[in-house]
C-alpha cells in the first residue's frame, strides 16, 4: 500500500527545508568569511610591488620607518597598477638630486620631473601655469614684509609653505632645514623643476578625488588677502555643494560638469575641470580674463579666450543671459575699484614720494601700511567677493573696508603729510559727495529712518 499522497508532499516539504537551511548555513558562512576578508588591513602591500620597490617596503616595515607611507600607497591607484617606490623615488647617478641610500641611488625629493616620465601632458599644463612659478616673488613688497620688516624664520614656515621654497641638498643629497619639509606650490626643486604636485595630491594617495576637495585649494587660498575658499563657503554655490555632495561624484573616474555630476561646481569645475566640450586642465590660469593680485586689475592676454572657456562652465547649467550679465557686473565692479580706489591712491602715493615726503624703502611711514591694506587685502577681497558671487566679500570685508579707509585714513594721513595733496582727487566726480550732500538725498535719508523706525539717524 503507498503512502498517502500528503504524506510523500510531507517529506519533500522537509526536504526542501533542510535545503534552504543548509543553503542559509553556508551564505551565513560565506558572508562572515567575506566580511573577515573585508576587515583585514589593506592587502599587504608586498603584493603589488616589482622587487626593488619590495625591498623598500619591507625593510621600511620591518625597522618602522615611515610605514603610514607604505599603507597609503598600497591604497593607491599607483599601487593597483604596480607602480612601487621606485617608480618616484628613483634617480640617475648624474642627477643634481642623487642621494644614495641601501645600495639605491633614489632622490629625497620627488619632483615633477618624476612624475612627468608618466604624466607628460599634466607637468606641462602645471609648469607653464602661474602656480608652478609661485616662489619668484624676490622683490615683491609681500618678500620685504616677510623677509625684511617680520623676519627669515616666519618666512619658511609662513609664505613657503603657501608659495614653496628653494630647496638645498646637503652634500649627501638630503634636504636642510630651512628649506624643507616643504609643499607650497611653486617649490624651486634641486633638479631645476618647479612646482609640487603633492601640493594637491597628497602623498601617498595621490588622489584625484582628494585634489577635488574645496578644502585642498582651500589650504592656500584663504585669508584676509585672497580669501576664496570663505567666498566659495558662502556663495550659493558652496551651499548647493555641502547639501549636494554626495552627488558630485567626486570619486569618478570621468568627472565632467553638466554630463557625470550636477547640482554644484567647486574650485575645481570652474578653474580645471572637463566640461563636455573642454578638457580638463592643470593650468589654474587657463579660464581666468582679469588678475585681481595687484594694485590694478589688468585683462590677461587673450582674455576673451579665457573669459569665453569660463562662461562655457556656468552654461552648463546657466543660461547665457544670466551667465553675461553677471559678468558684467563683476567687470565694473573691478573697473569701479580700478578708477575710483586704486588710481587716485597710487597717484597720491606717487606725489608723497616725489615730494620726498615718504622714503623709497617700503613700510618705514605708516601711511605705506594703510596703502598697502587699503588694496592688497580690502581692494582684493571686494574684487576677489565679486568674482565668485560672494556678496558679503564684495561689501562688508570688500568695498566698505576700502571706503572707509580710503576716506578716513588714507586721504587724512597723505593731507597731514602734505597738506593739498588730496585736492585733485577730491576734485573727481566720484568723491564730490564728500564736499556735501543735497538737501534733496538728506531728506530722503531722515524720511527712510523715520519710517521705518519711528527714529532719526544719528
Ligand atoms: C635595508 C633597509 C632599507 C631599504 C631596503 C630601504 N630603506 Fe629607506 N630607510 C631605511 C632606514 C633605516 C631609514 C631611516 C634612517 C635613514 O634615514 O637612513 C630609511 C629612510 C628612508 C627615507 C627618509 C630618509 C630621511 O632622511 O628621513 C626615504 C625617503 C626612504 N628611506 C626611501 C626608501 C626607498 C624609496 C627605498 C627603496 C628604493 C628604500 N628606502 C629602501 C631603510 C631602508
Ligand atoms: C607616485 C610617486 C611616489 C611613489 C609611488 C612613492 N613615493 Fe614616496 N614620495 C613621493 C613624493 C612626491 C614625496 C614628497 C617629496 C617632497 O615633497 O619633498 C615622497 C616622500 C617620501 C618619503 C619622505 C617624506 C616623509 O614624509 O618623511 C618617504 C619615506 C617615502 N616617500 C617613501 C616611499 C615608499 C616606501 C614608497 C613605496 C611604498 C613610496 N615612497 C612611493 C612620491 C612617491
Ligand atoms: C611609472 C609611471 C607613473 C609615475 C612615475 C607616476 N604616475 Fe601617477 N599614475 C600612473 C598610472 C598608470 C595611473 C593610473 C591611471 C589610470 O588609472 O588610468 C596614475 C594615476 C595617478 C593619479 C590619479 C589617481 C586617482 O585618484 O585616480 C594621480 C593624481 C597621479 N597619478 C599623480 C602622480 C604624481 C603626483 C606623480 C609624481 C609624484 C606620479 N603620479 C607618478 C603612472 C605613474
Ligand atoms: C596661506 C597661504 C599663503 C601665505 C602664507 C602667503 N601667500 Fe602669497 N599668495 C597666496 C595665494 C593663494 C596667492 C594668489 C591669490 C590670488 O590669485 O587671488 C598669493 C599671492 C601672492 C603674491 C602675488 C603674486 C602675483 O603674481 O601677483 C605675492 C607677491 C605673494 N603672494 C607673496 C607672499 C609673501 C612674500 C608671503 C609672506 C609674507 C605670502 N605671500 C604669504 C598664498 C599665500
Ligand atoms: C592645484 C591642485 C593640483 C596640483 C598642483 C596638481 N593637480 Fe593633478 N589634479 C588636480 C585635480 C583637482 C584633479 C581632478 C580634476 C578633474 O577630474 O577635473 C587632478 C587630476 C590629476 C590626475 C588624473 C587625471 C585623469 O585623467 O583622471 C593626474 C594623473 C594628476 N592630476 C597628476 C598631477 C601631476 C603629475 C601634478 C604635478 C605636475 C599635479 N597633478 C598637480 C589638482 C592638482
Ligand atoms: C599650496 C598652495 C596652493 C594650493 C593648494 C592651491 N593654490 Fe592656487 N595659487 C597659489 C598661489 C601662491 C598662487 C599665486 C601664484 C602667483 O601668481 O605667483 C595661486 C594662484 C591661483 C590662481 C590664479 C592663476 C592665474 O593664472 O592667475 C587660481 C585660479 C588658483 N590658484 C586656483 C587654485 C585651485 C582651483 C586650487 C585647488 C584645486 C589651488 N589653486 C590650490 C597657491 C595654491
Ligand atoms: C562658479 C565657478 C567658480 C568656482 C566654484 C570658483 N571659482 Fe574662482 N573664479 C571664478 C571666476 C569667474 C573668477 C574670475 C575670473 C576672471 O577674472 O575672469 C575667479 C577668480 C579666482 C581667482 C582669482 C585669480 C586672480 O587673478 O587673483 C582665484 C585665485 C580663484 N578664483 C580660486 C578659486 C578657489 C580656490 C575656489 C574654491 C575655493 C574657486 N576659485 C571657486 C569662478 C569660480
Ligand atoms: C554645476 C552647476 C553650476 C555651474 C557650473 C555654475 N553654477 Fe552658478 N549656480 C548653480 C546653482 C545650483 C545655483 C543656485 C540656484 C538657485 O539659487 O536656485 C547657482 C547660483 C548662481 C548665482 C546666484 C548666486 C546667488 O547668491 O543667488 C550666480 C550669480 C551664479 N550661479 C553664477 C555662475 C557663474 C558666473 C558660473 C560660472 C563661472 C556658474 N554660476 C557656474 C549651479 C552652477
Amino acid at each position: 500500500m503507498s503512502e498517502p499522497a500528503g504524506a510523500m508532499s510531507l517529506q519533500f516539504k522537509k526536504l526542501i527545508v533542510a535545503l534552504f537551511a543548509v543553503a542559509f548555513i553556508a551564505a551565513v558562512v560565506m558572508v562572515g568569511l567575506m566580511e573577515k576578508e573585508r576587515h583585514k588591513p589593506e592587502k599587504a602591500a608586498v603584493a603589488y610591488a616589482d622587487a626593488a620597490s619590495r625591498k623598500c617596503i619591507d625593510c621600511h616595515e620591518a625597522k618602522h620607518i615611515a610605514v603610514d607611507w607604505n599603507r597609503q600607497w598600497a591604497q593607491s591607484r599607483h599601487a593597483a597598477k604596480g607602480i612601487g617606490c621606485i617608480a618616484c623615488h628613483e634617480a640617475q647617478p648624474t642627477d643634481p638630486d642623487k642621494w644614495e641610500h641601501e645600495g639605491f641611488i633614489l632622490t629625497h625629493v620627488p619632483s615633477p620631473s618624476d612624475c612627468a616620465k608618466c604624466h607628460e601632458q599634466i607637468t606641462k599644463e602645471f609648469t607653464e601655469s602661474h602656480h608652478a612659478s609661485a616662489a619668484q616673488f624676490i622683490g615683491s613688497l609681500d618678500n620685504i614684509l616677510g623677509e625684511v620688516a617680520e623676519g627669515g624664520p616666519a618666512a619658511n614656515l609662513g609664505c613657503r609653505q603657501c608659495h614653496g621654497s628653494e630647496v638645498k641638498l646637503d652634500g649627501n643629497g638630503i634636504p636642510v632645514a630651512g628649506t624643507w619639509p616643504n609643499t607650497g606650490i611653486g617649490r624651486m626643486n634641486p633638479d631645476g623643476s618647479h612646482g609640487t604636485c603633492t601640493a594637491c595630491h597628497t602623498r601617498h594617495m595621490f588622489s584625484k578625488q582628494q585634489a577635488r576637495e574645496p578644502r585642498t585649494c582651500g589650504r592656500c587660498h584663504m585669508g584676509p588677502d585672497h580669501p576664496q575658499i570663505e567666498i566659495f563657503e558662502e556663495s550659493k554655490h558652496g551651499i548647493m555643494f555641502t547639501a549636494w555632495r554626495e552627488k558630485m561624484k567626486l570619486d569618478a573616474d570621468e568627472w565632467i560638469v553638466g554630463k557625470t555630476y550636477t547640482h554644484a561646481p567647486v574650485c575645481a569645475t570652474c578653474h580645471m575641470g572637463a566640461t563636455p566640450t573642454q578638457e580638463m586642465t592643470h593650468d589654474v590660469g587657463a579660464r581666468i580674463a582679469w588678475t585681481l593680485r595687484p594694485l590694478f586689475s589688468k585683462r590677461q592676454d587673450k582674455w576673451e579666450t579665457k573669459r569665453a572657456a569660463m562662461a562655457a562652465v556656468c552654461q552648463e547649467c546657466h543660461a547665457k543671459t544670466w551667465v553675461a550679465n553677471y559678468f558684467k557686473m563683476y567687470d565694473n565692479a573691478v573697473d569701479l575699484w580700478n578708477s575710483k580706489f586704486a588710481k587716485p591712491a597710487s597717484d597720491i602715493m606717487d606725489a608723497l614720494k616725489a615730494s620726498g615726503k615718504i622714503t623709497p624703502t617700503p613700510f618705514d611711514d605708516n601711511i605705506e601700511w594703510t596703502f598697502y591694506e587699503l588694496w592688497h587685502h580690502e581692494g582684493r577681497r571686494a574684487r576677489m567677493g565679486a568674482s565668485m558671487m560672494g556678496p558679503d566679500f564684495t561689501q562688508w570685508h570688500g568695498f566698505y573696508e576700502v571706503a572707509k579707509h580710503f576716506y578716513t585714513k588714507f586721504l587724512k594721513e597723505a593731507n597731514e603729510l602734505q597738506p593739498g595733496v588730496i585736492d585733485p582727487v577730491l576734485q573727481m566726480p566720484e568723491h564730490a559727495w564728500k564736499k556735501g550732500m543735497t538737501p534733496e538725498q538728506i531728506k530722503a535719508m531722515l524720511d527712510f529712518y523715520q519710517q521705518r523706525y519711528g527714529q532719526k539717524v544719528q
